[in-house]
């Protein structure tokens, strides 16, 4: 069965603009999320598109703030600062990978933690590990969203991810966790990554190589879901981590790339936008 990403993002997006609707009439405004983009790498100039018509569509308002590559450190944290000051503003986000020369750890920092819609901020990502109330980082989130609308359950089923970034590998596990998974996280230097795979009835892939999961890697009757986003190199299509044409008639249930994930963390970016709005104007 594939997982229709597209179709639960569209019913997750619904909800957050029935809600936007409501919240307007309550509070007579409307969320507003400002995306920073900083230098022309295509494929987050096409993200950071994405997150605005998304945030247009459930009813945001959504400013898309585009900096040259050549901006300083600095200037890009003041910039942050005067937006935190900002009481108009709700969200916050800034595209990553950022140039080289910027401190993607200080951004994360400046950015407001009330207006932190990634979930990246240290104290949202301490209350994730320590099981507090946060704002779950929106690919994470989306993952979970996808298991369980997709009817997949998760207690006591064993969980492999692959891949342990801050922004997917690492949090996604502890999530898995929490849910009463048990959780290996395996990485490219997993010794026999083949067979850690294959002990996975949910395999989750955020690696960022492309077609990198063979059908040997997957068990009968696993769920796959495929968090990466890659150009292929012999055709330059988008394509994930998953040779998904290999592994699909295995897998019970799989996500394709594109419509699985990516719509879905783009939906959980837009609720977690809205709630941070709501937190502020319920206060
Ligand atoms: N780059 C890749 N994924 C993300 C994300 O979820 N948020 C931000 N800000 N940058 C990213």
């Amino acid at each position: 069965m594939k997982i229709n990403g597209t179709e639960l993002a569209r019913d997750l997006k619904n909800e957050v603009k029935q809600k936007t609707a409501e919240a307007r009439e309550k509070y007579g405004r409307v969320p507003h999320l400002v995306v920073i983009l900083v230098g022309n790498d295509p494929a987050s100039q096409s993200y950071v598109k994405g997150k605005g018509r998304d945030a247009e569509e459930v009813g945001f308002k959504s400013t898309t703030i585009l900096k040259e590559d050549t901006i300083s450190e600095d200037e890009l944290l003041d910039f942050i600062k005067e937006l935190n000051a900002d009481d108009s503003v709700d969200g916050i986000l800034v595209q990553l990978p950022l140039p080289k020369h910027i401190d993607e750890n200080k951004v994360i920092e400046t950015i407001a933690l009330e207006k932190d819609v990634d979930g990246f901020h240290p104290g949202n990502v301490a209350a994730l590990w320590q099981k507090r109330p946060c704002t779950y980082p929106c690919t994470p989130k989306g993952i979970i969203k996808l298991l369980d609308k997709a009817g997949v359950e998760i207690e006591g089923k064993n969980a492999v991810v692959i891949g342990r970034s801050n922004i997917v590998g690492l949090p996604v596990s502890k999530m898995l966790l929490d849910r009463n998974a048990t959780v290996t996280i395996a990485h490219s230097r997993t010794k026999d990554l083949q067979k850690v795979a294959s002990t996975a009835d949910i395999l989750v892939v955020a690696i960022g190589r492309p077609r990198f999961v063979s059908a040997d890697m997957v068990k009968e009757g696993a769920t796959v879901i495929d968090v990466g986003v890659n150009r292929d190199p012999e055709n330059g299509k988008l394509c994930g981590d998953v040779d998904y044409e290999a592994c699909k008639d295995k897998a019970a249930a799989i996500t394709p790339v594109p419509g699985g994930v990516g719509p879905m963390t783009r939906a959980c970016l837009m609720e977690n936008t809205l709630e941070c709005f709501l937190k502020k104007m319920e206060k």
